[in-house]
């Protein structure tokens, strides 16, 4: 190249050499602004823009720097096909249920019957009928007749939908926490009937502390957080033509209903969990049983479902 094209060159490129901090970030802005996906391009430079102001805010230490860089390498070495420290991580605190609540009830400009997915959804759980039960080895604790329905936004019944639920057991554990418990225990998939309905017996959910042998439990006990979760029962309901619902209906009776560590839980989505009187729908209950009585609204949009936590 002559010297006078190296010139043009030069003058068309935009500098790279930094002056000093203040020059940092539009420095980056620049290395970033031929990213040919636009949407890559806005969100990468809008990310580089707020972290970049972040750390000048608080005015991040070196020492400080390498605790987070650390805290974000041991999220991904936590995170295997059982467990998600990541998500968890994004959980704690409220990144999940701020997205989760900026995309759904109108992009966020009404209630929503969504919440976050959390990191137990299992992909594959057991096809079930209608009425069948969920739990599949012996689990002590009082029995659950749930009666559901899916509407339209106008309440008519959508017949078809593949509902998948899921639930800790009422001593606070998923099935793939805890080696009593049989493989997919407490999950199953429904299918809607023609009014829309689905029912299920199960037993009723404890509340449970999110794991906290991770680096999100350091981080909740520097905080001095409680690590519980509300009771609650997981739902995701697919069909295509209506936007994946992704949702929890609370325990209306737990003692951590308003200071969920994850902060899921929404006023819209605390359920009626009716204990039972008189004789039990089903002859061999033993013991209190309680009735769930729950209505779910699907928005239209696209039915894509998302990419399960763990396997
Ligand atoms: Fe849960």
């Amino acid at each position: 190249m002559s010297a006078s094209a190296a010139l043009a060159a030069n003058t068309l490129r935009p500098s790279h050499l930094i002056e000093d901090q203040s020059a940092v970030t539009e420095v980056v802005l620049n290395a970033m602004s031929e990213t040919p996906n636009r949407r890559l391009k806005e969100i990468m430079q809008s990310f580089v823009r707020h972290i970049h102001a972040f750390a000048r805010e608080v005015r991040l230490t070196e020492e400080e720097f390498e605790i987070g860089i650390d805290f974000l390498n041991r999220l991904g070495q936590a995170t295997h096909d059982a467990h998600n420290e990541g998500i968890l991580f994004s959980d704690a605190i409220g990144f999940s249920t701020l997205v989760c609540l900026l995309n759904n009830g109108q992009a966020g400009a009404t209630e929503t019957a969504s919440a976050l997915l959390g990191p137990f959804w299992r992909m594959n759980a057991p096809r079930t009928e209608n009425g069948g039960s969920i739990v599949r080895s012996e689990t002590p604790g009082p029995t659950l007749f749930a009666n559901c329905r899916v509407t339209d936004p106008e309440g008519r019944p959508l017949a078809g939908v593949d509902v998948d639920v899921w639930q800790a057991s009422p001593a606070g554990m998923y099935e793939n926490q805890d080696r009593s418990q049989a493989d997919m225990n407490l999950r199953g998939k429904f299918t809607t009937d023609a009014d829309g309905r689905f029912w299920f017996r199960s037993v009723k959910p404890a509340g449970y502390p999110v794991p906290t042998d991770g680096p999100v439990g350091e981080l909740l006990r520097a905080q001095r957080r409680q690590p519980y979760r509300p009771a609650h029962l997981h739902f995701l309901a697919h069909k295509p033509g209506h936007k994946t619902l992704i949702t929890q209906v609370f325990v209306d009776d737990d003692q951590h209903l308003e200071s969920d560590v994850v902060f899921g839980a929404t006023r819209h989505l605390v359920g009626d969990y009716r204990k039972g009187k008189g004789a039990p729908p089903a002859p061999d209950v033993i013991g209190p049983w309680y009735r769930l009585d729950y209505d779910f609204v699907m928005e239209p949009g696209e039915s894509k479902l998302p990419t399960p936590p763990i396997k």
